[in-house]
């Protein structure tokens, strides 16, 4: 996500906070800007780009004053540019904001700012908080008082920082489920949205808690709870380098993403399902019930891990919306003759938005006048740009090549759709998304149980990471998360595996099992228990070592199989998700055991933007 830096001390603020954002780089960002307090007012640089565009702008300038805040935009509301990018300042200048996160109620409150004659420069959720700040000290209220009247106002993700022109010197921050670090020096503090941008200075820190909010002085650091009390904290004094900085004290990126999964899928939820209307905010994507009724087929088209979701929002789909839906990859897609017209809506997945197959395809539709419909990571990517609307999952940059925490957000993306469709088309009840939307809700705290006890993976790895053939198995929803599990183990384990539906073993790829071929089963669909339980048994009988992942309270599985790994009780449509989760752990931490390059695997890149 965006990276946020702060400084209060007595050396120019400037400098320091272009070396802190450097150090943020590694985050992602398409945009980067600082504001400086001088005594006489705050002045802000801010550009669309990296860094060094930043740099040469700031150059042309005296932004002089000893301090300030910096940030860099990872965009989710408003495309990257100059003026969506950060510090947000009020509208006589009178405060700075930096913001990372999303504030869900933004519309709302920019809709009474402007009754009261607030003039929005920008088309993101974070100006709204400089405009409702500054309205606060207007009505009379001190700089931290008045923070806390906005963050009562406000609902979302936030880690915050502000500078204000009344009270010089000061700069407040605020968090809630994002990260937020005040670092202690010698006469000047420090801010920054991870541990990296702090390490040159100093290595005293408090990590803020969510609710907390840090009045930061040159002298002085006080921090507050939600009641606006003192809290008082021992100082951490951080012993990483640098590097396992970055990766917020994990070894690799790709199980700090995984790690990430709880929180995403929290923010999607909150920002995606309104639970009051009993439906998905679509935000202007026009998918109704007369458009819909005159689709007669939609397109999912993807590559890699966004291919499956591709898979898993198309059995959605069908089963439940009764459209059909054909689901490809992109380079197969665009060498075939689909069947397009005004009447084919083509729905592209794509993490980076860039992969040159997928935007070709995108392309192909749009010229058969098929109506075209992304889903997409990266705000302002070829792919968002030239669709015809975009659904953004909102998972933050992902830096690891192997995909995992966008694919649970592709995924859930989809379904949110499909709940959308189903809606409209009279196919669902309110009722029933409602109960859905439980299941939901239910998601964060189910993968924060998956990830505390990833002690079982990492067992399960050491016992069987030596083994040459990998066959994942499943049926329905099953099997086509057992295709990304499969994935998983091949791009980062460089072990051979391959996820067949259980049902079709039996015509070939039962010839391969032999003495110690591990199979690992999926039994997460009730209906389909039984079938996949029998297809267990018969690679059992020649020879096969199985890992079960069943829900919790399955004893039948269990006298079967040498292994089990349980996923918390859940619905047909969340569960393999769940399941998912503990096939990232387990590939994770077979690579691991075999030394492999884990975020960067051999042969692969991140974004493929070559056919
Ligand atoms: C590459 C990556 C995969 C990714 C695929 C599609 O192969 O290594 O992790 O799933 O591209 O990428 P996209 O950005 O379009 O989702």
């Amino acid at each position: 996500m965006c990276g946020i830096v702060g400084y209060v001390g007595k050396q120019q603020a400037a400098p320091i906070l272009l070396d802190g954002l450097a150090k943020l780089e590694y985050r992602g960002y398409d945009s980067a800007g600082i504001a400086v307090e001088n005594g006489e007012g705050i002045h802000v640089v801010k550009a669309q780009g990296k860094l060094m565009v930043l740099r040469e702008k700031v150059s042309h300038t005296t932004l002089s004053g000893t301090i300030g805040i910096g940030h860099t935009r990872w965009a989710t509301h408003g495309a990257p540019s100059d003026v969506n990018s950060h510090p947000h300042l009020s509208g006589d200048g009178a405060v700075a904001v930096v913001h990372n996160g999303i504030i869900e109620n933004y519309q709302q409150i920019k809709e009474e700012l402007l009754a009261k004659g607030y003039v929005f420069h920008s088309e993101t959720d974070s100006e709204t908080v400089a405009h409702l700040l500054d309205d606060f000290l207007k009505q009379g209220y001190d700089f931290l008082e008045s923070v806390f009247l906005m963050l009562d106002r406000i609902e979302g993700a936030y880690a915050l920082e502000m500078i204000c022109r009344q009270e010089p010197g000061t700069i407040i921050a605020a968090r809630k489920n994002c990260p937020l670090v005040v670092g202690k020096g010698e006469g000047e503090n420090y801010l920054a949205s991870d541990v990296p941008a702090l390490l040159h200075h100093t290595r005293d820190v408090y990590f803020l808690e969510d609710g907390e909010v840090a009045v930061v002085t040159a002298q002085q650091i006080h921090l507050f709870n939600h009641d606006r009390q003192e809290v008082h904290r021992d100082l951490f004094h951080v012993e990483w380098s640098v590097d396992a900085a970055e990766k917020g004290g994990y070894d690799h990126f790709m199980i700090k993403e995984i790690h990430e999964q709880p929180r995403i899928v929290e923010e999607l939820f909150n920002h995606r399902v309104d639970l009051e209307k009993g439906d998905i905010r679509m935000e202007g994507i026009e998918l109704t019930k007369e458009t819909l009724e005159k689709l007669s087929r939609i397109y999912v088209v993807a590559c890699g891990t966004a291919y499956h979701a591709g898979l898993y929002g198309k059995y959605l789909m069908e089963k439940i919306c009764r459209i059909p839906v054909v689901a490809d990859v992109a380079s197969e897609f665009r060498y075939k003759a689909p069947i397009l017209d005004e009447h084919t809506l083509v729905i592209v997945v794509s993490q980076s938005g860039e992969t040159a197959d997928t935007l070709e395809a995108l392309r192909i539709a749009k010229r058969h006048h098929a109506r075209v419909l992304a889903i997409v990571n990266t705000v302002g990517s070829s792919i968002a740009r030239e669709a015809d609307d975009v659904f953004y999952i909102l998972a933050g940059p992902e830096i690891s090549v192997a995909s995992t925490k966008a694919f649970t957000a592709q995924a859930l993306s989809l379904a949110m759709i499909c709940c959308h469709m189903a809606l409209e088309l009279g196919r669902m009840t309110k009722e029933e998304f409602r109960t859905i939307c439980q299941d939901w809700s239910a998601m964060p705290r189910q993968i924060s149980e998956l990830l505390k006890q990833s002690a079982i993976e990492e067992a399960l790895a050491k016992k069987y990471a030596q083994s040459k053939n990998v066959f994942y198995i499943g049926r329905g929803l099953d099997y086509l998360v057992s295709m990304e599990s499969s994935l998983k183990l091949k791009e980062i384990a460089y072990l051979h595996s391959e996820a067949y539906a259980a049902g079709e073993l039996k015509h070939g790829p039962i010839a391969m099992i032999e003495d110690e071929t591990l199979v690992i089963a999926m039994l997460t669909q009730k209906a389909l228990y039984e079938k996949t339980l029998s297809n267990i048994k018969e690679v059992k009988a020649r020879g096969a070592k199985v890992i079960a992942i069943t829900m919790a309270g399955d004893t039948e599985a269990k006298k079967t199989v040498e292994d089990v790994i349980e996923i918390p009780q859940s619905s047909w449509m969340m569960a393999p998700l769940l399941a998912n989760v503990t096939t990232q752990l387990f590939a994770y931490y077979v690579a691991r055991e075999l030394g492999t390059d884990i975020d960067q695997p051999r042969n692969l890149a991140k974004s493929v933007t070559v056919e």
